[in-house]
């Protein structure tokens, strides 16, 4: 399969230099172009028609070369503006590494490919990478989309192995008055999903970095994660938030990649980020893959982000984890654990994948209507619920679980 995408890349530059003595010949054999049904299996009516213009095609060749697309983008993207061949509103494959300096907004009636090996980034905090298409987009194998936000819509969606959505420490600004990024000079971790860590808890007493945002949207998760606190006044931020990631797939969300909105690294003088947001709307999500909203390491760990999966079957092993990130200077107190929900059975679970923590996930107002039907909190995660347990409305189980401690 690795082979297949550049053996499609060459197929049409070939069929472009044929084009330009001998117009209409551009007959590409099923073979070719089928792959077994294959989702390039259309590219035979596509590239014909992106390639019967001669002049547009040998511009498109020669750009395919740019590998830095550095003009500001205003008025609509083309594909060839990317550096790919085709056009959005048929099949646009895109094979050459892209960095781009401002927002990127696509809408296309056809097919998107980012070819194996390619990178389409943004790598500002906060920017926008949105392809709205409406026929499939297969991202190849080692390819990555990395923005602040990866916002994708297809008919079809299929991340093959390796390929990345990364908007790790990439995150804008999280929601104004949130206290997602902690005050003083503690070194402690964001928050988002869960609170982050502080490292000057001694005792007792409750004590942590950033706290939480966004549970009200926790279905439907789209803010950014927080940065860590410094610690000192030069110094002034840990880790970056993690970004924002949205997937609105009508049938089929393929993943063998990895999704991932972590929060930054904060090193020893700083906290960890929080956790981002991902969003995934598809009616299967299928795969091998992993989804990923943890918090970032530092001095204290930044908090988990949120995920929410609204899709009506999800199968095969798809990972996915909103754990806190590592404390350094307090091992023992990760960042807390964010919120996973399933926004098709409506559950909710936390868990901090075994990282030892004493810092908390509020739990905060639960729905009325419609009930959810299971709250798990699990593998080390700490819930705090400010509510009486009798106003706690949960259609099958309230699952505390390993570790749990209730405060
Ligand atoms: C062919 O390309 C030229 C130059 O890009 C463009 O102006 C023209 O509209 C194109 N024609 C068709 C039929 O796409
Ligand atoms: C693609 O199709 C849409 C909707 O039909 C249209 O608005 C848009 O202008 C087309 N884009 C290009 C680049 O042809
Ligand atoms: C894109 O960049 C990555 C990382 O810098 C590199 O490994 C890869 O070979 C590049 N791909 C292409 C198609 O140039
Ligand atoms: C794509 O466009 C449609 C129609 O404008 C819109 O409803 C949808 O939310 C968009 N998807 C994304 C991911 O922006
Ligand atoms: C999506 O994928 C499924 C399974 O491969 C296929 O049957 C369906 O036709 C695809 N839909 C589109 C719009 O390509
Ligand atoms: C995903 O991985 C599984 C298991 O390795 C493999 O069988 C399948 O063909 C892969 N699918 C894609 C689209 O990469
Ligand atoms: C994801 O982004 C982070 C932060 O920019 C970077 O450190 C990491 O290497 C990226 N991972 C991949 C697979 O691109
Ligand atoms: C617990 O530790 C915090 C921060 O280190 C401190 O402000 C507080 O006074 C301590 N409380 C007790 C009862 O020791
Ligand atoms: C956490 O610990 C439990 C029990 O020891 C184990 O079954 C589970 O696989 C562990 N989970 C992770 C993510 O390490």
């Amino acid at each position: 399969m690795g082979m297949y995408p550049l053996s499609v890349l060459v197929y049409l530059l070939w069929c472009m230099f044929l084009c330009l003595f001998q117009t209409r010949l551009c007959v590409l054999s099923s073979m070719e172009c089928g792959g077994g049904g294959y989702w390039l299996g259309n590219c035979l009516q596509d590239s014909e028609s992106s390639l019967s213009n001669s002049s547009s095609t040998s511009v498109t060749s020669s750009k395919a070369e740019i590998a830095e697309f550095s003009s500001s983008m205003k008025g609509s993207v083309s594909c060839e503006d990317l550096g790919g061949v085709g056009y959005f509103n048929t099949t646009c494959l895109l094979h050459s590494n892209v960095t781009l300096e401002s927002d990127l907004h696509v809408y296309g009636t056809g097919n998107l490919g980012v070819l194996a090996h390619v990178s389409v980034l943004c790598p500002s905090e906060g920017c926008v990478i949105a392809f709205n298409m409406t026929g499939t987009v297969n991202i190849g194998q080692y390819a990555v989309i990395s923005a602040g936000s990866v916002f994708l819509s297809a008919a079809n969606l299929t991340m093959e192995d390796n390929s990345f959505i990364n908007t790790t420490a990439l995150g804008g600004l999280p929601p104004s008055q949130t206290s997602g990024t902690p005050v003083g000079f503690d070194g402690a971790g964001g928050g988002h999903g869960g609170r982050g860590a502080s490292c000057l808890k001694k005792n007792d007493t409750s004590n942590w970095g950033g706290d939480v945002y966004g549970w009200s949207s926790l279905h439907r998760p789209s803010s950014y994660g927080s940065k860590g606190g410094g610690t000192s006044s030069e110094k002034k931020f840990g880790g970056n938030g993690g970004g924002r990631v949205m997937l609105q797939v009508e049938e089929i969300f393929y993943l063998n990649g990895s999704v991932v909105a972590e929060g930054g690294d904060g090193g020893v003088d700083g906290g960890g980020g929080s956790g981002g947001s991902i969003f995934v709307l598809a009616v299967k999500l299928k795969g091998y893959g992993f989804i990923s909203a943890a918090g970032g390491m530092g001095l204290g760990g930044g908090g988990g982000g949120r995920v929410s999966l609204d899709c009506y079957s999800i199968q095969e092993n798809v990972k996915v984890t909103v754990h806190g990130g590592y404390s350094i200077g307090c091992p023992e107190n990760a960042g807390a654990a964010g919120t996973y929900f399933n926004a098709d059975l409506l559950s909710l679970r936390v868990g901090n994948d075994n990282m030892t923590t004493e810092t908390e996930t509020p739990l905060l107002v639960f729905p009325v209507a419609p009930l959810w039907s299971n709250v798990v909190v699990e593998n080390n995660a700490k819930v705090l619920v400010p509510l009486l347990w009798s106003r706690v409305q949960v259609a099958n189980f309230f699952a505390l679980e390993m570790g749990f401690t209730e405060s």
